[in-house]
């Protein structure tokens, strides 16, 4: 039988819905949700992130700036610019799209975004919050991650979970994540032993790991949950091969646009999997959706209501 397909934008598109409704009401209250976001210098990857984030934000009623800063620009000037958002009262969330060029000190730059409005959950602040299970800000992917399975209705509470990669963005937010709702998490990473046996026992696999196709089907338990963070960009005709080798769909996208995208799950995964999420069209929608759910979520928690979002 063939794995379930998790469909990220389906799950995407429900939780705008519900954070369009939720932003409805709290203008009915004379509040708009505000976020603005960073984009530094002209990382065509960024550039495209951060006009979807702009369109979602159009799509859910939130209101939103971009400030654009030449590549050039000082780790002082970044952080003036950064103050003088944290100091708004309009604006509820701020994002800094990373990566920031070589001469900013990104460290220094995300520690002075506020931890109120820190919509990546970044910050430290909100690193602790996590870990000790407290209201705050949680990164957009992971949070993305954990709607798709609890949407999916995938069992976590007592599921063995491995996560391969140990990012702070992605790796070790998510393990948190999955720890809080009671999974068993093992955390893997480039210098684990016996990987390929530790992931087969697990029930839920999240791969985040920015390696192409690596998690095999050797890799995977039968009937398992699969989730695939990566996203690599394959250009070269020999390794499209590699994984899409007689899909006539992938051929003809790579055929007219000289690239495609992988996960860093191998596609023959399908065939061991019991539900996974796909590249494109899994893990990414949910980034987004998570992004919107968490300005909203720091506009409430900015003026004391801790009362639960409908959402993340
Ligand atoms: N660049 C790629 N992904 C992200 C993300 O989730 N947040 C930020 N700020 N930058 C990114």
């Amino acid at each position: 039988m063939s794995a379930t397909i998790l469909d990220g934008n389906k799950i995407s598109a429900e939780i705008k819905t519900e954070v369009a409704a939720e932003v409805a009401e709290l203008k009915a209250t004379g509040l708009t949700p505000g976020l603005a976001v960073v984009l530094i210098g002209h990382n065509p990857a960024s550039e495209i992130y951060v006009r979807n984030k702009v369109k979602a934000c159009e799509l859910t009623g939130i209101y939103s700036e971009q400030h654009t800063p030449p590549e050039t620009v000082s780790t002082k000037d970044l952080l003036q610019l950064v103050e003088s958002l944290n100091r708004r009262d309009d604006i509820d969330g701020i994002l800094v799209q990373l990566p920031l060029p070589a001469q900013v000190d990104s460290k220094k730059v995300l520690l002075a975004v506020s931890p109120e409005k820190d919509v990546d959950g970044f910050h430290p602040m909100n690193v602790g919050y996590l870990s000790t299970v407290r209201p705050g800000l949680v990164p957009c992917t992971p949070a993305g991650c954990m709607e798709i399975l609890r949407r999916s209705r995938i069992k976590i509470e007592g599921a063995d979970a491995v996560v391969v990669g140990r990012s702070d963005i992605v790796g070790k937010p998510v393990a948190m994540l999955l720890t809080n709702a009671n999974a068993t998490v093992t955390i893997c990473h480039s210098k684990t032993h016996n990987l390929k046996e530790v992931c087969s026992r697990a029930d839920i696999l999240v791969a985040a790991i920015g390696r192409a196709g690596m998690i095999t089907p050797e890799y995977v338990k039968p009937g398992s949950t699969v989730i695939d963070v990566g996203i690599n960009k394959i250009t070269d005709r020999a390794e499209f091969e590699k994984y899409f080798a007689g899909d006539a769909k992938r051929e003809a996208a790579f055929a007219k646009n000289g690239s495609t995208l992988v996960g860093d799950v191998h596609p023959k995964v399908v065939e061991v999997a019991g539900a996974f999420t796909p590249v494109p069209g899994g893990v990414g929608p949910l980034t987004i959706a998570m992004l919107m759910a968490n300005t909203v979520k720091a506009a409430k928690l900015r003026r004391g209501n801790t009362v639960p979002t409908k959402v993340g």
